[in-house]
């Protein structure tokens, strides 16, 4: 067997990347930069979302390998050639205090829910909402789409429906109750419907181009749901992996977005049995760890007593967990 470098590279006739088409880090610097790394590998790691230096510097070994083929070593040595690359700069506490100042909150009618999650529901974040069917994941999307623009009524919202089960009825319902004029609520909200995972995807990447081009106050991004295609069209062990990375790609799409434009990314995601756990609550999310580290914030949703919903915050970064009631009503969600 000779050596590996006369193997010659897969060639899956794709657009292949070249160092324009690559993002740049500061230096000049792109993927092709990294030592071992050429066009196919560079185009595997820009596609599950690792697009620029930063990101590779902040990978471990193991998700480079997964996503790559890359030894151990040679996934070691490119992390820390990005991470000598880069000026790792640190900011001081009160610069980032400044950048904190920024964050806006989407306040709902539910101040349990309100003050759960430390005043709203934060900028800057991905707020994901899983739970069983009828645990309020979309109507509580429906509700953030009206009272984000009780912030401001020139705020506006994409709403990616992958379900079909947006109703504007139901939007105008409860802006109606908000004392709001339901049409210009309406007027400010942007429904595309995702007819599958891709499609899905490109549509959170168009947004960017929607914001520009229409000069929009965009400040809430709703994806209902996040996982749905996904988990439909990746059956199976063996593409478990490509939906991971594909997932992994969309939600750096929406969390760079959250950050470029100081909005609000909502999310929701459904559970699924699990039948090995005999204690505890034997429902889990969707996506597994790529979600769950993707989502700034994870509410879990679950039906309480007498109609109620209890929401349960889970991995904060800096908020206790706990659990807030609200119950569903035709104004939308209110405290007892
Ligand atoms: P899936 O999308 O199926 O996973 O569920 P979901 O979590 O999105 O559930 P959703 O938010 O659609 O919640 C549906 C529940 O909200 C229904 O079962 C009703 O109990 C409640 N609901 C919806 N609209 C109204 C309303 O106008 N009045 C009242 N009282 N309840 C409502
Ligand atoms: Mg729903």
């Amino acid at each position: 067997m000779k050596k590996s470098e006369e193997i010659p590279e897969e060639d899956d006739d794709e657009t292949i990347v070249t160092k324009d088409s690559l993002e740049k880090s500061p230096g000049g610097f792109t993927l092709l930069d990294l030592p071992g790394v050429g066009a196919a590998t560079a185009e595997k790691l820009n596609n599950a979302g690792f697009r620029n230096l930063m990101s590779v510097a902040v990978a471990t070994p193991g998700e480079l390998m997964e996503l790559t083929g890359l030894t151990e070593l040679a996934a070691k040595k490119a992390i820390n050639y990005a991470r000598d690359k880069l000026q790792m700069s640190f900011e001081t506490a009160d610069e980032v205090l400044k950048k904190r100042e920024k964050i806006e909150r989407i306040k709902t009618p539910s101040e349990e829910l309100n003050t759960l999650l430390g005043g709203g529901f934060e900028t800057c974040a991905i707020t994901e909402a899983y739970g069983e069917f009828g645990s309020g994941k979309t109507q509580l999307a429906n509700v953030l789409a009206v009272y984000v623009q009780k912030i401001n009524p020139e705020y506006s919202v994409v709403y990616i429906d992958t379900e079909s089960t947006f109703r504007p009825e139901r939007i105008a319902q409860i802006a109606k109750a908000a004392g709001m004029d339901p049409d210009k609520v309406l007027k400010n909200i942007r429904v595309a419907r995702a007819y599958n995972s891709d499609h899905q995807m490109i549509l959170a990447e168009k947004v960017e181009e929607l914001i520009e081009k229409n000069n929009l106050k965009l400040k809430l991004i709703i994806v209902d749901s996040l996982t749905a295609h996904f988990r439909a069209e990746f059956i199976g062990r063996g593409t478990l992996a490509d939906r991971q990375q594909k997932l992994n790609k969309h939600m750096h799409t929406l969390m760079r977005i959250a950050d470029k434009y100081n909005l609000v990314v909502f999310v929701t995601n459904q559970v699924m049995a699990r039948p090995d756990m005999f204690f505890g609550d034997p429902t889990q999310a969707i996506g597994g760890h790529i979600v769950a580290h993707a989502s700034t914030y994870r509410l879990y949703l679950r039906k309480g007593k007498k109609g109620s919903r209890v929401a349960k915050l889970v991995d904060s970064p800096d908020l206790p967990e706990g659990e807030a009631v609200f119950y569903i009503d035709e104004n939308g969600i209110r405290d007892k």
